[in-house]
């Protein structure tokens, strides 16, 4: 998404502004072009050739003297698709929110027209100073972006909040800042990942799922605006920002926590590779080896079939989507899923090769809606198999 966007990344002076640097290299190295703009006290932290070199661009800092044209800094303003403060101190917050303009940073912010970011960094006294929350509620309700700051150890060894959130954290904000949000006010509940079905207490039942397609899907729709709860197996994936996870083992686990949360979602997305067979009598103890056994068997159980049972409770308005794990004779397969298990669609999902499925970072979809219309989706990145999913799901709900 940030391949033709323009950032303005401003950096003012805090210990944190090293961190500034991280973030322009993740903003360059999604494809964006990125402008930095430091005030005279960023760059007693931090250098200017640093930000120069790596977003091969000029920094300003100097309204008469770091300007190709007089209007370099409205050039810059106009141009930015977004503008990002980090860290920003309580100097340029106070600034901002009083249309102050006494610098390069504060005088190009006033003439920035698309979605600003704050990201306050500084000693917590400070930060919880009535002036600089005064000042903070103010920007909020002007539609400006307040990234609060991580609680931790500070440069002035006090230890609270004020630290700049990480890097990538401040990444994935901006993202989900600049994407549409086609799915406020929707609830949206996914399941991701494999179940584990226990065979004693060392041994079990699973799947290759690593919940990437799962935790794609629960993210996108985060960033698209909707509320978003995941049930996941057990993966070795972070929850994705803004969404509510719930933890699971089992199948019978993950029946219990999808269907506590069925009755307010208004899109269910089952993503997850449930175990189809659990074993009849679980051990409580490690099973011993034996020597010279032969033929040792463990008798299984069929599961509950979740997405099934919710395709029964489900009411008119929830649209439900299920995925069709398969090998072969996709098509045939999936259909027979959708009608079975009362989908309003199903996302057929070729598995077995490296790059499509279980474990791989890409996807091959084919999307089969009830209507009978179809959509054969390219192999692509999870991210945007689970944007594309949304995409139509939205189209066929409406
Ligand atoms: O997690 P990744 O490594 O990224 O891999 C992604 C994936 C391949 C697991 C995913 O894209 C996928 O295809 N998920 C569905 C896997 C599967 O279990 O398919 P199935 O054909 O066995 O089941 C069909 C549907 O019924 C699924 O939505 C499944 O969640 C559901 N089901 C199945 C059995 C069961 N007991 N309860 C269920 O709810």
């Amino acid at each position: 998404m940030f391949e033709d966007k323009q950032i303005l990344l401003g950096v003012t002076g805090g210990i944190a502004a090293y961190k500034a640097v991280e973030l322009l290299r993740l903003f360059k190295k999604a494809g964006a072009s990125v402008n930095v703009i430091m005030t005279a006290s960023a760059q007693k932290f931090v250098g200017k050739t640093t930000f120069e070199v790596l977003s091969e661009n000029p920094v300003l800092s100097d309204l008469y003297f770091d300007t190709q044209s007089s209007v370099t800094h409205i050039d810059l303003a106009t141009r930015a698709d977004a503008a990002i403060i980090a860290p920003a101190t309580a100097n340029i917050i106070g600034k901002l929110a009083h249309g102050i303009a006494d610098d390069a940073l504060s005088t190009t912010l006033l003439a920035v027209t698309s979605p600003i970011m704050i990201c306050p960094s500084m000693n917590t006294d400070m930060y919880q100073n009535i002036r600089v929350q005064r000042n903070l509620d103010i920007l909020e309700s002007d539609g400006v972006h307040i990234l609060d700051p991580d609680s931790g150890v500070l440069a002035c060894k006090t230890t609270g909040a004020g630290r700049l959130p990480e890097p990538w954290f401040i990444f994935d904000r901006v993202k989900a800042m600049l994407t549409k949000k086609d799915l406020k006010g929707k609830r949206i509940l996914v399941s991701a990942g494999p179940t584990v079905e226990a065979i004693d207490p060392v041994r079990f039942i699973s799947n290759h799922s690593s919940g990437k397609m799962g935790y794609a899907v629960a993210k996108a729709a985060e960033n698209r605006g909707a509320s978003v709860t995941l049930v996941s197996g057990p993966v070795s994936l972070d929850c994705p920002v803004g969404v509510e996870q719930i933890r699971v083992d089992s199948c019978d686990q993950m029946a219990g926590a999808m269907l506590d949360h069925l009755k307010e979602a208004d899109i269910i997305i089952k993503v997850a590779a449930v175990a189809d067979y659990r074993p009849v009598d679980p051990k409580t103890c490690k099973i011993k080896k034996k020597d010279n056994t032969k033929g040792l068997s463990i008798a299984l159980t069929e599961n509950p079939d979740i997405l099934k049972i919710i395709g029964e409770k489900k009411t008119k308005s929830q649209f439900l989507v299920g995925f069709a794990a398969e090998t072969d004779d996709l098509e045939k397969n999936a259909l027979l899923k959708m009608k079975k298990k009362n989908l309003d669609m199903i996302a057929a999902n070729l598995v077995g090769g490296a790059d499509s499925g279980f474990k791989a970072d890409t996807n091959k979809v084919k999307l089969f809606c009830r209507d009978g219309a179809s959509v054969d989706l390219p192999l692509m990145d999870k991210d945007k198999v689970a944007n594309a999913l949304l995409d139509h799901i939205l189209k066929n709900m409406r």
